[in-house]
């Protein structure tokens, strides 16, 4: 039978304060423990309820998505992450994998990351650092279960989710994934945006299956079973979960309502628009305010990627209203191919007017520091590759530059520079190209020329060779980049980022900035243009692709590109 849909209430998830408040009124440092618990979570009123690995205070609170951690900024939030999770998994896992190899029979590896945080390297839920219930067995980085986050960032919204080598893909499907805010009251209280628990509200978004007895679905044939018994690419699910319930409704006022919209999928995209021709006008790009509102009639989110939204349901025609997205799976898909609408969720308005007290300003944040080209101290070029053994149907193997990621690293930025990232995609699929610890604006994106020779060289199989392992300076790169048409970076994807979708044959050209985004926070270290801490301590930072790949070593997609350190 089909799930009926509009038929739950969104849930709001619990919120974990992440700092402390003295005798007096100060404000401290916030200590919480969050755990990851194997537990049940009801996606929906006629589905049983599903077995599921959640985060939370403990097994009784734990939620999909976990809690929300509201972290103040300037104040540190320290989290003790413990992995109560039973030897098996939920969900069909690769044997052939490392990770499940060392984890094996002691529980399932696991280790949060913080998405878009500002943290020293042995708190960043490098892929490695990775442990199991009771930390019978640790990653080779694994240091210490307590992770700070310094929230000494601007104002914005983050999430965490698992990030284990080889599982990442399987943990954040199992439950492994919640939002994570840090709030300035001092800067923004002064917006007006809508505020508050009923108007300011977290939106994450995820698609999955499910079996008749509410079990998580996930088809562990791979695509060519000859070559590989799991390996297939993407996951995709049918039924669209919103602050997990499956297309859930919400019942709204007359006036505006703020929602941070996370896509939380392993692969699909979401382009939302709303029905009744209402708007939404964007306050905030993944982590960080922008400088103006941009105001849009629908865009795309890929996953990982956030959008900070108002939308004002005083201009609604009529008492329900539908968020809904047309996003081919997997996008960007055939060009000839129309995609289905599907529903994401509904608003029932009230047909009340009334007064609303919030507003949008013309401008946010203005004082931000603006990206300034001239500032990037060295040029980068990363072309990012993928290549299948030929006359074989194997796993794909993806390359940034011809190197896998278990290859050494190659960029190695100073702290306290910004450079520039020309980013070259010569596969077939968007990808959303996330850096951890830095943040970077979309300067342009030009479509490469004559592709399809620039791929063959860089393939390189004529010699009959390893493949894939020829750089894009061998092949001629600059004659494949000049002059190609440009594309439009769309104007709320234009402030700071963490991820940008980069397109299948194109080039994106990245600012991307290896220092604070505030000048402040150099003086509150005492170091001049510097993080808040020693970037060189631990195990570095990764950049990678946010799209989830099953199965297969090291080709998590989501952790196979190359890794930096400071
Ligand atoms: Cu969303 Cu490496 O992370």
């Amino acid at each position: 039978g089909r799930l009926e849909k509009f038929v739950d209430e969104l849930p709001d998830m619990p919120v974990l304060r992440g700092y402390g408040v003295a005798e007096g009124g100060n404000l401290v440092a916030g200590e919480l423990t969050v755990g990851m618990h194997d537990t049940m979570w009801k996606f929906h009123r006629d589905l049983p309820a599903t077995r599921v690995f959640a985060y939370g205070a403990s097994k009784e609170t734990a939620t999909v998505p976990g809690p929300t951690i509201v972290a103040m900024k300037g104040v540190p939030t320290r989290v003790t992450w413990t992995n109560h999770l039973p030897p098996r998994h939920i969900l069909p896992w690769d044997r052939s994998l490392a990770t499940a190899r060392l984890g094996n029979g002691t529980g399932v590896p696991t280790v949060a990351h913080l998405h878009g945080g500002v943290q020293q390297s042995t708190s960043d839920g490098h892929s490695m650092a990775w442990f199991t219930s009771g930390f019978a067995a640790t990653g080779p980085h694994f240091s210490s279960p307590a992770y700070e986050y310094p929230n000494q960032q601007l104002p914005g919204n983050l999430w965490y989710h698992d990030h284990a080598m080889g599982l990442t893909r399987v943990n954040i499907l199992a439950g492994l994934l919640g939002a994570y805010r840090v709030v300035d009251p001092a800067t923004e209280a002064p917006l007006g945006l809508p505020s508050g628990a009923e108007f300011d509200r977290d939106l994450v978004l995820f698609d999955r299956d499910f079996m008749r007895d509410g079990a998580l679905f996930m088809n562990a044939t791979g695509n060519n079973p000859d070559v590989h018994p799991q390996w297939q690419p993407e996951y995709f699910g049918a039924v669209v979960v919103a602050n997990g319930k499956a297309w859930p409704f919400l019942r709204v006022r007359r006036r505006r309502y703020r929602f941070r919209i996370l896509n939380a999928s392993n692969a699909r995209f979401f382009r939302l628009s709303l029905s009744g021709g209402l708007r939404f006008v964007h306050v905030g790009s993944d982590s960080v305010y922008l400088a103006r509102p941009v105001p849009t009639e629908g865009f795309l989110l890929a996953p990982s990627e956030m959008a900070d939204v108002i939308v004002d349901f005083a201009g609604a025609k009529h008492d329900a209203v539908t968020l809904r997205s047309d996003a081919p799976a997997p996008y960007p898909g055939d060009p000839g191919e129309k995609a289905d609408t599907v529903a994401v969720m509904k608003f029932v308005v009230a047909s009340k007017p009334e007064h609303d007290p919030s507003t949008v300003p013309a401008t946010l944040m203005p004082r931000y520091p603006k990206p300034d080209a001239r500032e990037a101290v060295v040029t980068r070029h990363i072309a990012m590759y993928e290549y299948t053994k030929n006359g074989t149907d194997e796993p794909t193997h993806l390359y940034l530059n011809g190197a896998a990621y278990t290859d050494p690293v190659t960029e190695t930025p100073r702290e306290g520079t910004s450079e520039l990232w020309e980013v070259i995609n010569l596969t077939d699929d968007n990808h959303p190209l996330h850096v951890h610890l830095a943040v970077f604006t979309v300067l342009k994106q030009r479509s490469l020329r004559r592709v399809d020779e620039f791929r063959d060289c860089m393939r390189g199989s004529a010699s009959g060779g390893a493949g894939g392992r020829n750089d894009a300076v061998a092949c001629g790169m600059q004659r494949h980049l000049a002059g190609g048409r440009r594309h439009v970076v769309p104007r709320q994807e234009r402030g700071w980022k963490n991820v940008f979708k980069v397109r299948p044959s194109t080039v994106a050209t990245l600012l991307v900035r290896f220092k604070p985004l505030e000048e402040s926070s150099a003086t509150a270290s005492g170091k001049s243009g510097g993080f808040p801490f020693d970037v060189t301590a631990g195990p570095g930072y990764v950049y990678h692709c946010h799209v989830s790949i099953k199965q297969r070593k090291p080709l998590l997609k989501s952790q196979a590109w190359s890794s930096f350190t400071c």
